[in-house]
């Protein structure tokens, strides 16, 4: 299927030497759920800097040993959220922490019936409003952008709130043509980070050549 992905302004593919190595691991169906983990923290990193380079900066007067500094900064006002979609997307979290120790975590609860494909919310504790969401920032987790069904329902929880598509960033290891298409077409303004937009979608909806059920190959639970 042609799908005119490249025409995504917003949509950034971190390409690497240690990207690749790290998600050949991350594809191998023999890598051990410890091992795999610890691949994703090292993708992880190297997204999450490359996701919050839209957060705004301002700047501060600090003394360095020799001189006085007009220092760039992290702006003190911004409100920054990190959003982990259940399960999966809890295995970008302690990169994400490690990086933005200032941030707020909300958890999104949403899993992917896999008879309809169609999302299925059932936790969030998110806020009843943000006080400023010209200045809050979410970055959503979640390895897999597969049909694109997660994904736009979490980002809808936050423009339901009023912030602004600029202000959310989709943050995933894998993402799929028509994910990326689906999700861009519904929100034509939000980010996405990933670190590989792979062939398409199988019958069922999981991504060739994919890694599998990021959950499951995560938390050990693929009996
Ligand atoms: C996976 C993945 C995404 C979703 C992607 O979660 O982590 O949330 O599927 O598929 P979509 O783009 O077609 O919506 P899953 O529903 O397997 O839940 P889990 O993280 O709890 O395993
Ligand atoms: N969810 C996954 O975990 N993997 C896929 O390939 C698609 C959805």
């Amino acid at each position: 299927m042609e799908l005119s992905i490249n025409k995504t302004k917003k949509l950034i593919v971190c390409t690497h030497p240690l990207i690749s190595n790290n998600l050949a691991i991350l594809r191998n169906k023999n890598t051990p759920s410890e091992n795999f983990r610890r691949a994703v923290q090292k993708i992880a990193h190297v997204l999450f800097y490359k996701a919050t380079k839209n957060l705004p900066v301002s700047t501060t007067s600090i003394e360095t040993p020799l001189m006085t500094l007009q220092a760039e900064i992290i702006a003190p006002d911004a409100e920054i959220i990190i959003a982990p979609i259940l399960r999966a997307g809890l295995i970008f979290s302690d990169a994400a922490l490690e990086i933005l120790p200032q941030a707020r975590i909300h958890h999104i609860g949403l899993y992917r019936d896999e008879e309809t494909l169609k999302p299925v919310p059932y936790y969030n504790n998110l806020p009843a409003s943000f006080k400023s969401p010209e200045r809050t920032f979410i970055y959503l987790l979640d390895p897999m952008l597969a049909t694109g069904g997660s994904a736009i329902a979490a980002v809808k929880m936050f423009t339901e709130m009023n912030i602004p598509q600029e202000n959310i960033t989709f943050v995933s290891l894998i993402s799929s043509p028509e994910g990326i298409k689906r999700l861009t077409t519904k929100y034509d303004s939000i980010n996405i980070v990933t670190a590989s937009v792979d062939s398409g979608l199988n019958e069922i909806g999981y991504i060739l050549p994919g890694l599998g059920d990021a959950g499951d190959r995560a938390f050990n639970t693929n009996y």
